[in-house]
């Protein structure tokens, strides 16, 4: 049940909770969690192996004068190799490039974002950092102390435990998995504060068909991208199918976003940020936000697509038509409107028509393009527009 009919039904709404969400349960947390996609930063994309604390804040600081925070990046997350070794207690600590984690917490806190961090159910992480085995509790304790609001939680080596305990018994090993991730959902909650559960275990045992019930607000669906549009095309177009798994609280995730990175052409970028956007995907920037230029800026910061991202609907959008390289994608929207993007991936400009029956719409319809920001006023039956190769032309309709 989605939540906006939660929310019209108020005695649905209380029958609901009482059938789904018995007193202490797991789910209660991550359904009030990611209302809309989390949006923010990762450090992996750009710093990758090397990011210090020193970047962090940079991050931070970056996030707040170029405008993103108050265009809706709220999270900055630290990803692999801030951990140091256990203490003899076993408590988790730091490394020398993140000397004081509750310092630099207090420091994210201050410019009204939050903090996220990374961890693994294995004993390393993919780094070859301490993971979280047999410290789940411990780990998510420090981590509400330190004032963590995020955690990204990635098998790694824990695939490695899975293959030695279950050998031959792939049901078995997806068994352990699902139970990994149960067991630092529970973990996290019983630190009863609000931390984000961001699942990534590559798709793997089709996770949007579990991740919810293990407390999931967001999981990985795929391995990770890179800063290259066949990479980045790849996974963003292998979405298709999956709309019917996300939901406020619960989100596919295609990864972290590449744009700014410098290995794509604008056009490509655009087309990154409107296929994340129609998939109510996860935006979390992975370039580095000190040193944007212009044009990455514009990208990151289309209040346009942002809208669509996060539309409060929280319905993924999905492939209405591929012909050939030559696709439309459409997603619900508030009051009835739909976003509607067509795909050019060719290797040629080309005009791609959209018929406005496809979408659902009947009649004539209000349009805007949302990369030129112009109102196309008001069409009837169909639009054709010229898409540059590799590139993307979003439009919003409404009646
Ligand atoms: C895996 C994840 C990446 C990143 C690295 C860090 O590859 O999929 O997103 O977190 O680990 O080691």
């Amino acid at each position: 049940m989605r939540h906006h009919f939660r929310f019209a039904i108020p005695g649905l709404l209380l029958l609901g909770a009482i059938c789904f969400f018995p007193a202490g349960s797991a789910h209660a947390q991550s359904d009030t969690l990611a209302a809309t996609p989390p949006m923010g930063w990762n450090s992996w994309n750009h710093f990758a192996g090397k990011v210090t604390d020193a970047d962090v804040r940079a991050a931070a600081d970056a996030m707040v004068s170029s405008g993103m925070r108050d265009a809706g990046y709220i999270y900055v997350n630290i990803d692999d190799t801030w951990e140091g070794p256990r203490d003899a207690q076993g408590n988790i600590t730091t490394n020398s490039k993140f000397p004081d984690m509750k310092a630099l917490s207090d420091y994210v806190h201050s410019k009204g974002l939050k903090l996220g961090i990374y961890s693994s159910p294995g004993p390393k992480t993919c780094a070859g950092y301490p993971g979280s085995y047999g410290h789940e509790q411990q780990d998510a304790d420090t981590y509400a102390k330190w004032g963590i609001d995020y955690l990204k939680y990635d098998l790694c080596s824990y695939g490695g435990i899975m293959k030695k305990e279950a050998a031959n018994d792939q049901q078995k090993q997806w068994e352990m998995m699902q139970a990994a991730y149960e067991k630092m959902h529970q973990a996290l909650l019983s630190t009863h504060r609000p931390i984000v559960f961001s699942l990534c275990q590559y798709g793997f045992d089709a996770v949007w068909n579990w991740g919810p019930k293990v407390g999931g607000n967001l999981w990985r669906t795929t391995g990770d991208i890179n800063d290259s549009y066949d990479r980045m095309s790849v996974i963003g177009f292998a979405q298709a199918g999956l709309s019917k798994y996300a939901a406020p609280g619960h989100w596919n995730d295609p990864d972290m976003l590449e744009v700014g990175n410098g290995h794509m052409t604008p056009d490509e970028y655009r087309t990154h940020m409107s296929l994340w956007a129609i998939l109510a995907a996860p935006l979390l920037a992975g370039n580095d936000l000190s040193k944007m230029d212009s044009t990455t800026k514009s990208i990151l910061m289309n209040k346009d697509v942002i809208a669509v991202d996060q539309d409060r609907l929280g319905i993924q959008g999905d492939r209405v038509s591929a012909v050939g390289p030559f696709e439309v994608w459409s997603k619900p929207l508030e009051g009835g409107a739909k976003a509607v993007a067509l795909f050019n991936r060719s290797e040629a400009e080309y005009p791609i028509t959209v018929d406005f029956k496809s979408v659902g719409f009947d009649g004539p319809v209000h349009a805007r393009d949302l990369w030129s920001h112009k109102d196309l006023g008001t069409l009837d039956g169909s639009y054709t527009a010229t898409v540059p190769k590799d590139g993307v032309v979003m439009l919003r309709l409404s009646k």
